[in-house]
């Protein structure tokens, strides 16, 4: 495997705050109750950074308590507006403390730096539009056809207590997503950030604080599946809203059926990302790069199956594969790196395992295809963008979510193969076309099984527009209108007067 770059390097580590992490239960530090902690590791280098208090089962109980206490207490109180004002100072700390907390997330999970900052302004915008959402929650009056003086209206109240359960890949982000809808509703969060990240959250919810949010809404009770569990049967917690796996998720759906939980579930993908022959490939061929490099290819809308129309495959394959080997791999803490490690050494042995299995079942390889151990990488978990091709649909590799910086190439012919290449698939997140003609845009969009599809372009999410998918993808959305939706219950009074 040569060198990717003239000299990756990780030569510098952020300076953050290192002293062990405690939970955050009704506003207030305190250890697990069984002194029970865990290591976060930077995957730069694969060394321990911090212990990090790990709640188990009576922490749960704790901030579930105070979750209910918050509920009932001085946050129900707290009208429209001033949800907002929170909310809206809240965005404006984020702005503050944005270099300390984009550090936080680069070392604990090896986002380039320039991706991080760029997220911790997207929080802020987040944070923006759900402080509007707050001021427009409403029911309706409705016109019945009952005999006598009767009117009939709904009224929407927050659902309550919601558990958030975050992935590692954008944790701040995937924070949120969650807990910025459940408070614009009224509600109060019990959030359950991922093992592999868990330091951003607990800086965010201290901010919270510091934006006048009361002790008790927004709890963080750091831990592992064990904890996660545990916060999903909770017969105290009326909702959860999980990103991550499809075999977690289904976890969940079981164990939150005891209290018939409300759940919003984004499960990830196998996204299709397809060039037509028609397509400007000068736009097309990078961005068809970026869709599965960036983030190290660790995004739940990665575009990791590419279809290629055949008159252009073997000119946008070279191209892909020139993209990745175009980038600046190492240090993401270095604001010139544009690709990282993978976050975790399970997610390293993940990868390199699905890089096994595409070269047993026969597939390809045109770039990468091997962990980078490069001078200067040392034990960081650096897997390079890799390409394959001459692939087909029963491959593993093709069919499988493996959420790295790997790509599957399939050239095609006629419209009708590709849409049925692109839906033979269990997942439903995202896909993409490149074309210039309006009616295969147009066709296309309409056969393509995904909740969001995009044209000409790829990734483009924005608070007011929903993300979430179809089939083994999930259910219920983020962003947009729908999802404050999720986090209300609607009641229907009849009143004769
Ligand atoms: P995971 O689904 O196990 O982890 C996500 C969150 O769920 C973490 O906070 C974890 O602690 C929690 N969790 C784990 N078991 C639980 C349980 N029984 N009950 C409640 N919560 C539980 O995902 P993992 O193991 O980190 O990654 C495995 C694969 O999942 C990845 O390779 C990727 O394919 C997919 N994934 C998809 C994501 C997405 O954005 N949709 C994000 C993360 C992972
Ligand atoms: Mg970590």
């Amino acid at each position: 495997m040569p060198a990717q770059t003239d000299s990756p390097q990780v030569v510098s580590r952020p300076q953050i705050d290192t002293r062990p992490r405690a939970l955050l239960i009704a506003g207030e530090p305190v250890p697990a109750a069984d002194g029970a902690t865990f290591d976060t590791v930077d995957p730069a280098v694969g060394t321990v950074i911090t212990q990090v208090a790990k709640a188990g089962p009576e922490d749960v109980d704790r901030a579930v308590d105070a979750a209910r206490a918050a509920l009932a207490g001085p946050w129900a109180g707290f009208n429209p507006d001033q949800r907002q004002r929170v909310l809206l100072r809240l965005a404006e700390l984020v702005v503050e403390h944005g270099e300390e907390l984009a550090l936080l997330d680069v070392i604990d999970v090896g986002r380039t730096v320039a991706a991080a900052r760029y997220l911790i302004a997207d929080a802020a915008e987040l944070l923006r539009w759900y402080a509007a959402k707050a001021r427009t929650v409403r029911g309706q009056t409705i016109e019945n056809s009952r005999r006598g003086e009767l009117l009939t209206f709904t009224v929407r109240e927050p659902v309550g207590v919601v558990g958030a359960i975050t992935p590692w890949n954008a944790p701040l982000t995937m924070a949120i997503w969650k807990i910025g809808p459940a408070l614009a509703a009224g509600c109060t969060v019990v959030h359950k950030p991922a093992e592999q990240s868990p330091l951003s959250a607990l800086r965010f919810a201290e901010l919270a604080l510091e934006a006048g949010l009361p002790p008790g809404v927004l709890n963080v009770v750091q831990g592992d599946g064990g904890t996660g569990a545990a916060l999903t049967e909770h017969p105290g917690v009326d909702k959860i809203s999980f990103t991550g796996s499809v075999a977690t998720a289904r976890h969940i759906v079981r164990a939150s059926a005891g209290s018939m939980k409300r759940l919003t579930m984004e499960l990830g993908g196998k996204s299709p990302n397809i060039v037509f022959a028609d397509a400007d490939l000068a736009l097309a061929v990078p961005a068809a790069g970026a869709a599965i490099f960036t983030g190290s290819g660790q995004i739940c809308a990665a575009g990791s199956r590419l279809y290629v129309h055949r008159s252009v495959y073997d000119e946008v394959v070279a191209g892909v594969a020139e993209y990745g080997r175009g980038l600046r791999i190492g240090d993401p803490a270095l604001a010139t790196t544009q690709f990282g490690p993978l976050a975790s050494r399970e997610q390293l042995d993940r990868v390199l395992g699905y890089l096994d299995v595409g070269r047993a079942e026969g597939a390809e390889v045109v770039s990468g295809g091997a962990r980078l151990t490069e001078d200067g990488l040392g034990e960081g978990f650096y897997v390079p963008p890799t390409v394959f091709a001459g692939v087909d649909p029963a491959m593993r590799i093709v069919r499988e979510e493996i959420f790295g910086p790997v790509v599957v190439a399939t050239p095609f012919e006629t419209e009708d193969e590709v849409v049925a290449l692109a839906n033979a698939t269990d997942y439903g997140l995202a896909a993409g076309l490149w074309t210039r003609d309006l009616g295969t845009a147009m066709r296309m969009t309409r056969r393509l099984k995904a909740g969001n599809v995009w044209v000409n372009t790829w990734g483009v999410t924005d608070p007011a527009v929903p993300m979430g998918g179809f089939k083994l993808s999930g259910y219920g959305k983020d962003l947009g209108d729908e999802q404050l939706d999720a986090y209300l219950e609607t009641k229907a009074v009849a009143l004769k007067g």
